[in-house]
């Protein structure tokens, strides 16, 4: 069977861009795949962070992964500090980066742009992505667009450890949904939705209720010519809630335009955000029972458990192959 990795970060408020490029792929994925899931908080700490809402987002992070649907008896959910491998191989894939390459992710570029006091760990942010995936050998990672710099660094650091010490890593593939692989922000269409966006009306969050998922929609950016049709390059605004609305609803583009001929914003407006409040709704729900019960503790501890067995086997390989340490007896 075929392995998936995947994370995100406890940052803040998950969006729907979160949920459309990553959640609701995850979900299907792990009918068919072994799974890991990761709440990546190491690298939520590149970027300062108040301990103690980290703390609540960590949490409320691995109640909305169970609370989408994913099943802790198909996939194994956990918490990246929970396994010490990833620091660890983080370490040594810095090693083998260089500079110039982790200088050149845009990622980098657009958070450190402006700041005085960049840490160092926002460059080196990559290889620690990088030890993430490469440490369960996977096959497949599902993520939205943005991330698909970082999966050609993925591969190319694989590749350079592979030829240079010993052929231990599997050289992973990115898998990019065919619709809504970028959610744009929705008070700037040319702008991906982003969980930091100081503007609360540029994202729906996850656990937004429907007076406000209501109030975002209606006041999203359109243009002036009143036609629901995709454009993506004149019309970025109305394409992106034609996007939203077609992967919450299961219709395709084309039928929504044609539901929407000769009608204006005004309805089409309304509608999506029906659509979108019907879809959250059960979610939200199963998230506010989740974050009352002690399941989460247990599902956490067995898939730290899990990931550890995983990650600490391929770790002594990179070890061995790099020749830290001794060589141990059996
Ligand atoms: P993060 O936490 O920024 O985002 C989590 C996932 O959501 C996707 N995403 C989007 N997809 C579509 N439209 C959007 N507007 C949008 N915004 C975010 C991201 O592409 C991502 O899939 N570096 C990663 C976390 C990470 C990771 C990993 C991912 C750490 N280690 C190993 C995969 C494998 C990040 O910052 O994601």
């Amino acid at each position: 069977m075929k392995t998936i990795f995947s994370g995100i970060q406890p940052s803040g408020t998950i969006t729907l861009g979160n949920y459309i490029g990553a959640l609701k792929q995850f979900v299907e994925l792990q009918e068919e795949y072994n799974c890991y899931f990761c709440i990546v908080d190491q690298h939520a700490i590149t970027v300062p962070q108040d301990p103690l809402v980290l703390r609540k987002n960590i949490r409320s992070l691995a109640a909305l992964y169970l609370a989408v649907g994913l099943n802790p008896e198909k996939a194994t959910l956990f918490i990246q500090s929970e396994v010490p491998a990833h620091a660890q191989a983080a370490w040594m894939m810095q090693c083998i980066s260089y500079i110039g390459e982790l200088e050149r992710m845009t990622q980098f570029k657009d958070k450190s742009a402006g700041k005085e006091a960049v840490s160092a760990a926002l460059l080196t942010y990559p290889p620690l992505m990088v030890a993430d995936i490469l440490l369960y050998s996977a096959d497949l990672v599902p993520v939205g667009e943005d991330q698909k710099q970082h999966l050609e660094l993925t591969r190319d650091l694989a590749e350079r450890f592979n030829k240079k010490y010993n052929d231990i890593f599997t050289i992973p593939e990115v898998r990019i949904p065919k619709v809504g692989a970028r959610i744009m922000s929705l008070q700037d269409p040319t702008k991906k939705m982003s969980k930091s966006d100081p503007n609360q009306k540029a994202f729906i969050s996850l656990l937004d209720d429907a007076k406000k998922i209501e109030k975002k929609i209606k006041s999203a950016v359109t243009d002036s010519d009143g036609i629901v049709r995709y454009d993506v390059e004149n019309k970025p605004g109305v394409s992106n809630l034609l996007s939203i609305y077609s992967i919450f609803s299961g219709k395709t583009i084309a039928e929504i335009e044609s539901t929407y001929e000769g009608k204006g914003y005004g309805d089409f407006k309304g509608d999506l955000a029906k659509v979108v409040i019907e879809a959250l709704s059960p979610i939200q729900q199963k998230y506010h029972d989740l974050m009352e019960s002690s399941e989460l503790d247990d599902i956490l501890d067995k898939g730290a458990e899990k990931a550890n067995q995983t990650a600490s086997k391929m770790l002594k390989k990179m070890e061995n192959a790099m020749g830290l340490g001794r060589k141990r007896r059996r």
